[in-house]
């Protein structure tokens, strides 16, 4: 028979102990992990996400480009549709605009009030907006549509995060 032998003491203590740091393991994880998340995401922040719409194909009219993509937020993974307005302007520039208005968060779309088809327009209080973005005054959005920042890859534009529009 073994000298070393463990006491019933010795043998609640080593278990407990066990079991308590598990325990604190199990509650301290998620903790760490959400306090260097932020951290880990500024990493990622300045991706670009494809979009299914060709340079090519862009023209002055402004067109509806729906994209997805995964997001990942610690453990949970969803897939995320965003929307732009995209058009070349009279320089042949691109222009990719938000849909969200900038009163109070709804969608606007272009060209859909007959009174204006030129325009954006927000169907929750008749915002309205130049094709450029701006806000026209006299409606309620105070600021102009925010704007993505874009990228070209294989022919293909990617858009960064939209952003309030710098005044030139
Ligand atoms: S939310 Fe667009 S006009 Fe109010």
């Amino acid at each position: 028979m073994s000298k070393h032998r463990v006491s019933r003491r010795q043998f609640l203590s080593y278990t407990l102990t066990g079991v308590g740091g598990f325990m604190a393991a199990g509650m301290l994880m998620p903790m760490v992990r959400f306090a260097i998340d932020p951290v880990l995401k500024a990493k990622t922040g300045g991706d670009y996400i494809a979009t299914p719409l060709k340079v090519a194909d862009i023209t002055t009219e402004p067109t509806r480009v729906d994209y997805t993509y995964e997001q990942v937020d610690a453990w949970y993974k969803s897939d995320v549709t965003e929307t732009a307005w995209v058009y070349k302007d009279e320089q042949d520039n691109i222009v990719a605009l938000s849909p969200v208005c900038k009163h109070l968060g709804c969608t606007v779309a272009f060209a859909t009030d007959e009174a204006h088809p030129d325009q954006f327009f927000c169907p929750c209080h008749n915002g309205r907006y130049t094709k450029d973005g701006t806000n026209v005054k006299g409606t309620p959005p105070m600021a102009p549509l925010d704007v993505y920042p874009f990228q070209e890859k294989d022919g293909y534009l990617y858009l960064g995060k939209a952003e309030p529009r710098k005044e030139a």
